[in-house]
Order: structure tokens, then sequence, then C-alpha cells
């Protein structure tokens, strides 16, 4: 029986590749970008404008924006932490960027050189020259569960920063495990403090999967009405402020959960590990994604989804 809609927003080319050791031109960039497309992904993180001498990998957002594919229904987005990054933006024709904020202030200070509070104030002033050039905006709150500075990070400053983004006009509000620290309860415990001032159909969910428990939170955001999941084709991935921290959930695995409970995505899983198979293979290594490995040992002959799987 399907039970609705998933929103899956792929962000393998942006947080996946920020994180990879090797520099992955814009070429192969694009390459991947267009598997993505066709394996039916919408909503993709394509790039980021932060500076170069922070995140060398994102080198060559400009170009790579301007050249995406055009889909009707398919959107790209990119990273923007200040005005310089928003005017790049604009110039490369993005038509919606997202701001990232944290739930913890040595994490702010690690990653965007300020304090939480200085970062929502330039926050304020991209919001507002985004929407003069009709610009949709994306908030994320990093270390919504873990900060790998501070610890545990209190659940009411999670809410307190979430609601700030929502209310400086983010359309949805990306909850960060940026370091995969996060258990279900945990999971629960935190979506519930944050739902109590931001509706839940505002509100996605961004797992690492340093401890393999992605899925499992993924699950226990579901039963609390998530409906909008970042993830990364073959669990590519990391933070470069976040030491230790592993990949973004693998995209294969949530789809073949997804499936299995009988969501729709709209993405074809075959087509999609294909996707990581390229990519990964790009990187001169083995797909982080167990579905996509899988799918690799049958020899690509068939990749049933977990409902079927029984019947087989
Ligand atoms: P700063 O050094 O404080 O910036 O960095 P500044 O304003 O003092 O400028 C210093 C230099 O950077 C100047 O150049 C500026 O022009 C340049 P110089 O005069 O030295 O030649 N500059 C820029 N260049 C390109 N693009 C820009 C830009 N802004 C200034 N936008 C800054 C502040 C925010 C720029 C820096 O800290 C930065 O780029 N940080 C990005 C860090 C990052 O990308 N982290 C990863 C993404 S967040 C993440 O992965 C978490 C997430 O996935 C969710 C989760 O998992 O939790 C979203
Ligand atoms: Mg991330």
């Amino acid at each position: 029986m399907q039970k609705g809609y998933v929103k899956i927003v792929e962000v393998g080319p942006r947080d996946g590749l920020q994180n990879e050791a090797r520099y992955v031109d814009v070429e192969t960039r694009l390459a991947l970008i267009a598997r993505l497309v066709a394996a039916g992904v919408q909503h993709i993180e394509a790039a980021a404008f932060v500076s170069p001498k922070w995140v060398p990998q994102m080198a060559g957002s400009a170009e790579l924006m301007k050249r995406l594919p055009r889909r009707a229904g398919v959107h790209y987005s990119a990273l923007t932490p200040n005005l310089y990054g928003l005017e790049s933006a604009i110039e490369a024709g993005c038509e919606e960027v997202a701001v990232f904020a944290s739930a913890s202030e040595q994490f702010s200070r690690r990653n965007i050189n300020c304090t939480i509070r200085e970062s929502l104030e330039r926050f304020r002033s991209v919001v507002e020259a985004a929407f003069a050039h009709g610009i949709k905006v994306r908030g994320y709150v990093s270390c919504a569960l873990h900060c790998p500075y501070e610890g545990a990070v209190p659940t009411g400053k999670v809410a307190e920063v979430a609601m700030l983004l929502y209310e400086l006009g983010c359309y949805e509000v990306s909850l960060g495990d940026t370091v995969g620290r996060g258990t279900p309860d945990s999971t629960r415990t935190m979506l519930e403090m944050v739902a109590r001032r931001i509706p839940v159909q505002h509100l996605c969910c961004h797992f690492h999967d340093t401890y393999g428990m992605a899925i499992a939170n993924i699950a226990s955001s579901l039963e609390l009405g998530v409906r909008v999941f970042d993830s990364s084709v073959a669990g590519l991935g990391g933070c470069p402020y976040a030491a230790g921290a592993s990949g973004n959930v693998a995209t294969e695995e949530v789809l073949y959960l997804l499936q299995g409970m009988g969501y729709d995505t709209g993405i074809n899983l075959p087509q999609l590990v294909e996707a990581g198979r390229f990519i990964s293979q790009a990187l001169g290594r083995e797909s982080s994604s167990r579905v996509g490995r899988a799918y690799a040992a049958t020899g690509g002959g068939r990749l049933l989804a977990a409902s079927t799987c029984d019947a087989a």
C-alpha cells in the first residue's frame, strides 16, 4: 500500500564531494548530476559558494551551476554562507540557495568563522537579497544532535536556531546530525522539541552515518511525520570541520527503506545505483552504500525493493 510521497534532497555533489580527499572536476560532477537526474532525482544540492581556501573541493561551483542540465521539475541548490556567496550564486543563475547555521557555538566558529548570532545576522541579509531576486532559501542547523567539540547539544538550542532560520524565511529547515552520533531515541526527542515550534512539513532530517544509525533514525523521523530527507548517493561525504564524521546516509539505502515501507520517491533505484557506481569509480574506491554493493555483487542483474524480496 502506498503511504505517500517522501522528498529526497540529494546532497552528494555538495556534502559528499566537499569531503573527498580527491578533487572531483566539474566535468565529472556534471556527469554525476546527469545520472542522478536520469534516475528521477528532483532535488539536488549541486554546489557551494564558499571560500575555496576553506573548502577547495567546491571550486568550480559557478561553472558547474551555469552548465547544469535544466529539466522541468528538477531543482538545484547551492550553499551560500554570506552575501559574497549569494552574489556569486545569483550570477551563476541559482534559483535556490541554502544558509547554514549551527546549534553549537564552537562548530559555528570552526565552520564559518563566526558566532551563531553573527551567522544569523549575516543570513538575514542573505535571505533578503535572495528574496529580492526571487530565490528560495533553505536553512540548515548543524550539530542538531551532537557537536564534535562540545558533545551533546541541548535540544532547546536546536529548536531556537531552527526557529530563527524559519522566521528569517527559510521554507525548509534541515536538521543535521553532522557527526552521525544520533540514535532513534535522541532523534525523536530533538524532533519533538523542534516540531513544537516549526510545522513538521517544513522540517528535513540530514543524517550522517558514522555510527550506522542513520537508517534507524530516518525510520524514527518518519514516525514523527518528517517527509524530507537529505542523503548522498554512494554514501559520499562527511564534513571538513567535523573530524571523524563519515558520509551522509546513502541515498540507495534510503530508497530501499522507503520502497520497502511503501513510500514513493519518484526515483529509480537501479539507475541511482548506477550513478553511485559511476562516482565511486571516479573516486577510485568502492561505494559506501551497502545496497549499491549488493547490487554489484549480483552482477547488476536485478535489484529488488525490500517489499518484493521475500517473494523472490
Ligand atoms: P572568513 O575567512 O571569515 O571570510 O570565512 P572573510 O569575510 O574574512 O573573507 C576572507 C576571504 O575569503 C576573502 O578573500 C574573501 O573575499 C573570501 P581574500 O581577501 O583573503 O582573498 N570570501 C569568499 N570567497 C568565496 N566565497 C565566499 C567568500 N566569502 C569570503 N562566499 C567563510 C568565512 C564563511 C567564507 C568561510 O568560513 C567559509 O567559506 N566556510 C565554509 C565552510 C563550509 O563550506 N563548510 C562545509 C559546509 S557546512 C556542512 O557541511 C554541514 C551541513 O552538511 C549540515 C550538517 O551535516 O550538519 C550543511
Ligand atoms: Mg552534512
